[in-house]
């Protein structure tokens, strides 16, 4: 740690000695006091403690599920959730923002200021941003998941899409989720993904091809849920990946998304899993972390439970470490406001490592802890 950020560190220290440890989910407190941490590096950002060959992430919350809360825009209304944005994290995934239904909501019409909006933030915070998604089966519009193409009409939309999209943000992006979730748990690929029903798998290699020279510095990724643990879905990334390299595909890496839930073990095996394709030359990545779990009926986690949260946050952090070019580490959301979880999975929650006042859960202590000795 460098003599600025340890007096940073002793000054936040001081002055977070008051605040408890565990606060209710729904606390009053909305002065995102840190809660105090152990060792010398409570108060110091996460983006602080990182090492320098990690970005450490978040999705910044808007669209999606957002747009049928009670809330406004979250980016663009919670002032203090954008401070936090900006001071805890040199990563930034639009959530929604950058999905098909948002920026290509009709056929000749694009919707760019919303993503525009952080690719901005982020460079005026000195963030990365990771752009998602291109080829996905979820979240396109009406006009293209309903409209009646042709096979030739169809792959010109898409290749259209990707060169206007990644071209717009040329040399802005550090990473894109160029193809999400085009497999099933049983490793074959997903029908319900238009484009791979329509066009067959053989449009994923064209995908990356486009983005790739829509913009060449673009780290270009692999990315799902589900493949933290080995099985048929992860060999069968494993083979794509093996075949996409050998003919030339401009794909550079393969990412876990991570959305884990306490109910399933924590995932013992990712590391594994990630070297496999670290061991193919690529770049991994963790993208979506988030780790739910059960809520009792008070609908506040108890302590042993944080501190299970904190253990798998851990796991999953220290796979990313512990693997060479595992380089960028992205939480799906860092405050339970605007988790999408209890909006998907009703009964579970909690799954983020802040509370909805910004203040920390164990979870958020842990992987500050673990970064600044990994950071060393
Ligand atoms: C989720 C968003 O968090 C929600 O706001 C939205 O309503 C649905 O999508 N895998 C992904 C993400 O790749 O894009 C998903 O994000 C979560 C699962």
């Amino acid at each position: 740690m460098t003599k600025k950020s340890r007096v940073a560190a002793a000054v936040l220290a001081a002055s977070t000695l008051l605040t408890i440890g565990v606060q209710p989910a729904r606390a009053e407190n909305t002065s995102g006091t840190p809660a105090a941490g152990h060792g010398g590096h409570a108060g110091v950002p996460l983006r602080r403690v990182t090492p320098r060959d990690l970005k450490i992430g978040t999705a910044v919350a808007g669209g999606g599920h957002h747009l049928e809360q009670d809330y406004p825009d979250p980016f663009t209304y919670d002032k203090p959730y954008r401070r936090v944005l900006a001071g805890e994290f040199n990563s930034a995934s639009p959530e929604n923002q950058m999905k098909w239904e948002f920026i290509h909501p009709e056929r000749n019409r694009y919707n760019f200021g919303p993503a525009d909006a952080i690719v901005r933030f982020a460079r005026r915070h000195g963030q990365v941003v990771r752009g998602h998604t291109l080829l996905w089966h979820s979240q396109n519009p009406a006009w293209l998941a309903e409209g009646q193409f042709s096979k030739a009409e169809l792959r010109a939309i898409l290749k259209q899409h990707i060169f206007t999209v990644v071209g717009r943000y040329r040399g802005q992006i550090h990473q894109w989720d160029v193809a999400n979730e085009i497999f099933d748990g049983n490793g074959a690929y997903r029908q319900e993904n238009i484009w791979i029903r329509e066009l067959g798998p053989g449009i994923v290699a064209d995908a990356f091809r486009w983005a790739h020279q829509a913009d060449p510095r673009a780290q270009l990724f692999l990315n799902d849920y589900g493949v933290e643990w080995p099985g048929a879905k992860v060999d069968a990334y494993e083979a794509l990946a093996e075949q996409l390299l050998a003919d030339r595909v401009p794909l550079h890496g393969f990412a876990s998304q991570a959305h884990l839930s306490m109910r399933y073990g924590a995932p013992d095996q990712l590391r594994a899993v990630l070297q496999r394709f670290d061991d193919l030359g690529l770049y991994t990545a963790i993208t979506e972390l988030d780790v739910r779990m059960d809520l009792p009926e008070s609908g506040v986690p108890t302590a042993e439970q944080l501190t299970t949260q904190a253990q798998y946050y851990k796991t999953v952090l220290d796979a990313c470490l512990a693997v060479d070019d595992c380089n960028s580490f992205t939480l799906w959301g860092f405050t339970d406001k605007y988790s999408w979880v209890p909006v998907f999975f009703p009964t579970e929650g909690a799954a983020t490592v802040m509370w909805d006042d910004f203040t920390r859960k164990p979870a958020y202590e842990t992987l500050q802890q673990t970064l600044a000795e990994a950071r060393g």
